[in-house]
C-alpha cells in the first residue's frame, strides 16, 4: 500500500508501570511527529502511574484486573474485547509484565508491537539491562518488534544501538536505553501503519529494502 494511511489509526497502549513509553507516544503525536490516535491505555496494574499520564492526555484509561478472571486465556479475552470494542487498530506495549496469549494475538494478527530494553535477539526476557552487564557486553539497546507467541522473538521493526561503559550500573545503562526507546517508538510505530512492509520468514522488510 502506497502513502500515508494512518490517519485512521487507533492506538491502544498496554503498560504495567511508570508509562515513559506511552507518554513519548502521546508526546509524539501531540507534536505532529506520528497522527494516529490513541483510543486507550490498559494496565494490569491499578497502580500503574501511567494510567494517570494517559487520563492527564484526556485518554480512557481502564484497568483490566487479572483476579477478576478465570484464567489467562479469559483475561487476554477481556482486553482483546476491550480493544475491539474501542476499534483499536495497533495494539502498543509499553512496559506491559504480561505475556499476550492468543486471545489477543489472533484478534490482532501482525498489529502488535512491543518495546525491549535490548538488541534482539540478545537478552530476551526480564531484567535485559542487567543481562547485558553480567555478558560485559559492549553495545546493546532498544529493539521495536512484532508480537509473536514466541516471547521476544517477533520479526524486528526498529533497534538503536547505545554503549556499554565501563563505570555504567542497570540504572544509568537503563536510563540511556531508554532515551533511544522514547525516540523509536513513535518511529516504528510510524513505519508500521504506513503498512509499506512484509513479513518474510523471521524478517520485517520494508518496501524498496533488500
Ligand atoms: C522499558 O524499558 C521497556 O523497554 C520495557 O519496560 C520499560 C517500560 O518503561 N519493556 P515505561 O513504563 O515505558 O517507562
Amino acid at each position: 500500500m502506497k502513502g500515508r494511511s494512518s490517519g485512521l489509526a487507533r492506538l491502544a497502549v498496554l503498560i504495567s508501570g511508570r508509562g515513559s513509553n506511552l507518554q513519548s507516544i502521546i508526546d509524539s503525536i501531540a507534536a505532529g511527529g506520528i497522527d494516529p490516535t490513541i483510543a486507550v491505555g490498559v494496565s494490569n496494574r491499578a497502580d500503574a502511574p501511567g494510567l494517570k499520564r494517559a487520563r492527564d492526555a484526556g485518554i480512557e484509561a481502564i484497568h483490566v484486573n487479572p483476579r477478576d478472571h478465570a484464567d489467562r486465556d479469559a483475561y487476554d479475552r477481556a482486553v482483546a474485547d476491550l480493544l475491539l470494542a474501542r476499534e483499536v487498530t495497533l495494539v502498543c506495549l509499553a512496559g506491559y509484565m504480561r505475556l499476550v496469549g492468543q486471545p489477543i494475538l489472533e484478534a490482532f494478527p501482525q498489529r502488535i508491537l512491543n518495546i525491549h530494553p535490548s538488541l534482539l535477539p540478545a537478552f530476551p526476557g526480564l531484567d535485559a539491562q542487567r543481562q547485558a552487564l553480567v555478558h560485559g557486553a559492549q553495545v546493546t539497546g532498544a529493539t521495536v518488534h512484532l508480537v509473536t507467541n514466541e516471547l521476544d522473538g517477533g520479526p524486528i521493526v526498529l533497534q538503536a544501538a547505545v554503549p556499554v561503559l565501563a563505570d555504567d550500573t542497570s540504572d544509568t545503562l537503563s536510563a540511556r536505553i531508554l532515551a533511544q526507546e522514547h525516540r523509536i517508538y513513535p518511529e516504528a510505530i510510524r513505519i508500521v501503519l504506513e503498512r509499506r512492509w512484509k513479513i518474510e520468514g523471521r524478517r520485517f522488510v520494508r518496501e524498496g529494502s533488500s
